[in-house]
């Protein structure tokens, strides 16, 4: 990363290793946040994924690079990777958004579905002195735009993911819309199996990553040859 231009993108949207475990590909990576902090330009943001064990060691840095905290969503996936059978079985992971420059100049993009349900609004009777009217309802149709829960539930790729920690392209592809400008460019310092750049291309977005282990650049390179690789939205 240290070779990547600076000022040059509008977000970081990436996944480290959380530092959880033991296991080698989970080694806790120090400094990253400095140095996307110099590639992002001055009004820029950072998604990052985690554990909340690993994210509530990110604010300090987050805060010490100049970034403040803007929100976060919840990734809900059916089947949970659980560590401990004392505990509630963790089905879920964060990414949380930090920002830093005005918000009202920082891109956003809110994220609709069009599947509003049917609300029926019962209006009360109106006073004597106004008149008699009866109570009635209002009834709205279906369908029409409703803002993209933070809770999203998108199935993981157990089953069908090359790489460990394989995030599904269906949970970055609403974080990459959000937050990114159509042909804006998106930095990933770790990059897994390409994930962030498959969906992030998808979307007509520019992309720039980094990956340590090279097995992992070659899986990247297998998977965007893939024909007909689709984003699964939930
Ligand atoms: C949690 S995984 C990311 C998985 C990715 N989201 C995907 O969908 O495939 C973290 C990745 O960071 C890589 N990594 C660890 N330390 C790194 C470093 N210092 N520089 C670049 N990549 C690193 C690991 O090899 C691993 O592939």
């Amino acid at each position: 990363m240290r070779e990547w231009p600076s000022a040059i993108a509008d977000a970081c949207i990436t996944d480290p290793p959380y530092g959880d475990t033991s296991l080698e590909w989970d080694r806790r990576c120090d400094g990253w946040v400095t140095e996307v902090a110099r590639v992002l330009k001055p009004t820029a943001c950072i998604w990052v994924f985690g554990s909340m064990r690993f994210l509530a060691t990110v604010f300090g840095e987050m805060e010490a690079a100049g970034f403040r905290y803007a929100q976060d969503i919840v990734w809900e996936k059916q089947n949970g990777t659980g560590f401990h059978n004392d505990r509630f079985r963790r089905v879920h992971e964060h990414a949380i958004q930090f920002y830093r420059g005005a918000w009202g100049d920082l891109f956003r993009a809110p994220q609709y579905t069009q599947d509003a349900r049917a609300k029926v609004v019962r209006r009360k009777t109106r006073p004597t002195h106004t008149g008699n009217i009866e109570a009635g309802h209002y009834v709205s149709e279906d369908g029409g735009p409703r803002l993209v829960r933070s809770v999203i539930d998108v199935a993981n790729e157990h089953g069908k993911a090359v790489h460990p920690t394989q995030k599904p392209l269906g949970i970055l592809a609403p974080l990459i819309a959000y937050s990114v400008p159509p042909g804006g460019l998106v930095i990933d310092p770790f990059m897994g199996s390409g994930s962030t750049g498959i969906a992030a291309a998808t979307l007509g977005r520019r992309w720039i990553g980094a990956e340590l282990n090279p097995d992992y650049i070659a899986l990247q390179a297998e998977r965007t040859r893939q024909p007909g690789l689709m984003l699964e939205t939930a």
